[in-house]
């Protein structure tokens, strides 16, 4: 197994990234809906759900540039045969995807009032009080105006409902390439 991608595959490091990422994903809003739905404010279950989304967050965030870097320093497969328009929307899907991969974990973090405890082994200070907040936004905004439309782009917009629709969306395709289509689409994300 080639570690860059090939014309019909994509290499091990693509994979990695790409399922390592779909993994925190899944932890990051399992950590989150289970703090809002399974434990009281204020207690260590809340705090510890809370790190543990915002650990696996900024994670994500460090990964999507390495992500990106990779992505645009090797060609991608040749696409498995379809019509223009399916090319098409899978091109747009994928950017897409990038594009939350990049917002979320932005949103996210400039949207902190408090430090983020990197999986309780280091601390990063919370966007609230950078010296980038105080010296440039805190002169003309208090920061719960400037947290307000970024809660509402993270939890909202895209937490509530467009990112569902896009990972689902993006998920049924693969299952359609490979159960209905019958060919390599997942394959090659997967085996080679
Ligand atoms: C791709 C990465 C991320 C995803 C998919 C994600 C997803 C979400 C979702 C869906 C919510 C709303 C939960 C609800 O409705 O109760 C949320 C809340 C939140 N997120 Fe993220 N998030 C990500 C990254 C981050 C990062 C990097 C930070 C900060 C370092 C962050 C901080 C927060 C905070 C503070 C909340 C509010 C928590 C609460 O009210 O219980 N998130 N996130
Ligand atoms: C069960 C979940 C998932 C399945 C079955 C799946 C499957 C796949 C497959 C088969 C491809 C290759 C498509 C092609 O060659 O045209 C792909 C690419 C991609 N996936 Fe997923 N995926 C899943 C979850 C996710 C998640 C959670 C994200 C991010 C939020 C994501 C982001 C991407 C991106 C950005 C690409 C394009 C890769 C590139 O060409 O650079 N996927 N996925």
């Amino acid at each position: 197994m080639s570690l860059k991608n090939t014309r019909d595959s994509y290499g091990t490091i693509a994979k990695y990234l790409h399922w390592g990422t779909a993994l925190l994903f899944l932890v990051a809003y399992a950590s989150v809906y289970y703090r809002g739905w399974f434990t009281e404010a204020k207690t260590p279950e809340n705090w510890t759900a809370l790190q543990v989304h915002l650990s696996v967050g900024v994670t994500i965030g460090v990964l999507v540039v390495l992500r990106i870097i990779s992505r645009l320093s090797q060609p991608v497969p040749d696409p498995e045969p379809g019509t223009p328009l399916e090319h098409r929307a899978a091109k747009l899907g994928h950017l897409a995807l990038y594009a939350v991969l990049v917002i979320m974990p932005l949103t996210g973090y400039l949207g902190t009032g408090v430090a983020t405890e990197f999986f309780f082994l280091f601390d990063i200070p919370a966007f609230k009080d950078t010296t980038l907040f105080q010296s440039l936004i805190a002169p003309h905004l208090s920061f719960e105006a400037f947290e307000k439309p970024m809660d509402l782009v993270h939890k909202k917009i895209l937490g509530e409902w467009l990112l569902w629709i896009l990972i689902l969306g993006h998920a049924a395709a693969a299952l359609y390439h490979h159960f209905i289509k019958g060919d390599r689409t997942l394959r090659r994300m997967t085996r080679g």
